[in-house]
């Protein structure tokens, strides 16, 4: 495949995020973009789907296009429109659908593609960016930073995960603390570990601070 796809899917989702404040700009699909290749490359994935679902893995994402979500209307769209055969479409929706984390039954792609790029969407919820991620996230949903009577909840059910309202604090516990552990590939494992190490002392930070001891 040539690279014009790449190119033209850079720019479909530059568009497509161009309003977004909420965590889920285009400079997060870039990023997915970007991480998603490296992982690939160490364990021997196809680039062309990898790259093409991961440009493409939160275009048709319920929270942010509802109308499209079922069938992947934006996805498809764009594929078919740059002649992908319809058997590389479904492959990448699947991928598409198998990259969201769902409360407490998260489930492993099948292919080694979608473990790529289920684990370079993963490592940009964790890390200093991640950081960043839940307090945009947290202030565009009208959360509060911290409460220490609002305890986390953790080991929710998928239901009670999307309907639970809780603190920004608390999502460190109740999701972003649980991703490493979820990683597939051995190159996500490793970065996530340090990313990890980094949010921990953050919130041993936080807190300290919180309760006046620094
Ligand atoms: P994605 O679609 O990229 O897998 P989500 O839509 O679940 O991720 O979340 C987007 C970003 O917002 C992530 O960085 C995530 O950690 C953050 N986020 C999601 N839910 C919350 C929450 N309840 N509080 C704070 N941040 C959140
Ligand atoms: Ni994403």
């Amino acid at each position: 495949m040539d690279k014009t796809i790449i190119n033209d899917a850079v720019e479909y989702i530059r568009n497509i995020f161009k309003d977004d404040h909420s965590g889920h700009d285009h400079f997060h699909t870039l990023r997915v973009y970007k991480m998603a290749t490296r992982i690939a490359e160490h364990e021997n994935a196809n680039l062309t789907i990898v790259q093409l679902a991961a440009l493409l893995h939160d275009v048709d994402d319920i929270k942010l296009s509802p109308e499209t979500y079922t069938n992947k209307d934006r996805a498809v769209t764009f594929l078919r429109e740059h002649n992908v055969s319809e058997a590389m479409i479904k492959t990448i929706c699947d991928i598409i659908d198998e990259v969201s984390f769902r409360g407490t039954d998260p489930i492993v792609p099948k292919s080694i593609e979608g473990r790529c790029v289920q684990d370079a969407d993963r490592l940009d919820a964790i890390g200093a960016i991640g950081i960043a991620r839940a307090f945009a996230y947290g202030g565009s949903h009208n959360r509060i930073i911290h409460d220490p009577e609002i305890k986390p909840t953790v080991y929710m059910t998928a239901d009670e995960y999307q309907s639970h309202v809780s603190t920004t604090i608390n999502h460190f516990y109740e999701k972003l603390f649980q991703l490493r552990d979820l990683m597939n590939t051995a190159t996500a494992k490793k970065i996530a570990l340090q990313r990890e190490d980094y949010m921990k002392s953050y919130i041993s930070e936080f807190l300290d601070e919180w309760d006046g001891n620094r």
